[in-house]
């Protein structure tokens, strides 16, 4: 089992706690749209405090400060005009480059103005759009399955919590909850233990197998399609990829020819206050969309109120300030490890930021 070490059970203080949240803020990708519904409109969304619009101009998701340069009317409010957006107030144009290019009430000075919107960098994989809001220095996460024609993706809409990115991703690697929370639907409260898992850590991800987790009879890992015996419902082991620091994969049935797969990104609109993007993928019962999608909301509303409770709405500044279970806790105390070193400037961020 990976060592944690003992150096990083440090107090962080304010300084720390800004730096991580200046360097969350400036270093990796944010989910701001999902690919398929950014067709013919403006998205304006709230990342780290900023207000920006994503568009699609030219082909190509473009993310700008969500603010016209002439009288500051949102142009999220605005609309599509051939390759430009325009701003729904004076009908002011820009170009896919963020460019002033008409200004209606008096055309002779369009190409006169310098008035550029603020442009971020933009990249598209896995079904998501991303922006940075500085320099990104790892690439977005990888989902192969995506790509995988075997494989059937449905997303949840865009929801939002008022809890910290780092609370919610927490949760979802958080197991031993699974027992208490989702009892007859993830876990299963009269085995509630949790044994031993070890981690890798690859670059900037955190990579472990965990489990048998029992599966039941009447949950959607047994749609009408599925033909599991006692044994595969009983053994199922999850395969979770966590990408730092907003991300995760879980493939619920590592290994096996009816693999479940959840994927979740998420970006902050603010401290306490997380914007959450939900896939869930499928290579079986192809028929069971609403099956599917009725379990995700179950699952989801009931982890809602929990995390919303907790205190301090953000990761506490000190490890030792909430107590951690031998094994059980594990995958958090790595995350959360990992996130101050972060603020410490212990963390190698690596090249390989997508264009
Ligand atoms: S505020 Fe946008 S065109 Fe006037
Ligand atoms: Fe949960």
């Amino acid at each position: 089992m990976t060592q944690l070490d003992p150096s990083v059970y440090m107090h962080m203080d304010e300084e720390a706690e800004d730096r991580l949240y200046r360097e969350m803020r400036e270093h990796f990708w944010y989910p701001v749209a999902y690919s398929d519904e950014l067709t013919d409109s403006p998205q304006g969304f709230t990342l780290f405090g900023e207000q920006l619009v994503v568009v699609r101009l030219e082909g190509k998701a473009r993310v700008f400060e969500d603010l016209c340069r002439h009288r500051g009317a949102a142009l999220s409010l605005g609309v599509i005009d051939g390759d430009c957006l325009r701003c729904p107030y004076h009908g002011w144009k820009y170009d896919a480059q963020g460019r002033v290019v008409r200004i209606p009430a008096r055309e002779e000075l369009s190409d006169l103005v310098d008035a550029d919107l603020p442009a971020y960098p933009t990249t598209e994989t896995g079904g998501l759009v991303y922006t940075c809001l500085g320099e990104p220095k790892f690439p977005a996460p990888t989902i192969p399955e995506f790509d995988d024609p075997s494989y059937k993706f449905l997303h949840l809409d865009i929801y939002e919590w008022d809890c910290s990115l780092p609370r919610r991703l927490e949760n979802y690697f958080d197991f031993s909850h699974f027992a208490w929370v989702h009892d007859g639907i993830l876990g299963d409260s009269s085995q509630p233990r949790v044994e031993d898992y070890e981690i890798t850590k690859v670059g900037s991800e955190i990579r472990f197998v965990a489990g048998p987790f029992p599966e039941f009879t009447d949950n959607v890992k047994n749609a009408p399609e599925t033909d599991r015996s006692e044994d595969e419902i009983y053994g199922a082991m999850k395969q979770y990829q966590i990408f730092m620091p907003n991300a995760m994969k879980l493939n619920s049935a590592a290994g096996d020819v009816e693999d479940y797969l959840l994927w979740v990104c998420l970006a902050p609109v603010g401290p306490t206050r997380t914007r959450c993007f939900t896939y869930q993928g499928r290579n079986y019962a192809m028929d069971s969309d609403r099956q599917f999608e009725e379990f995700a909301e179950l699952v989801t509303e009931q982890d809602r109120p929990i995390v919303e409770s907790q205190r301090p709405a953000e990761l506490p500044k000190d490890l030792a300030a909430e107590m951690h279970i031998r094994g059980a806790d594990l995958a958090a105390l790595e995350y959360r490890i990992w996130l101050y070193q972060i603020s410490n400037g212990r963390v190698e961020l690596a090249p390989g930021g997508d264009e």
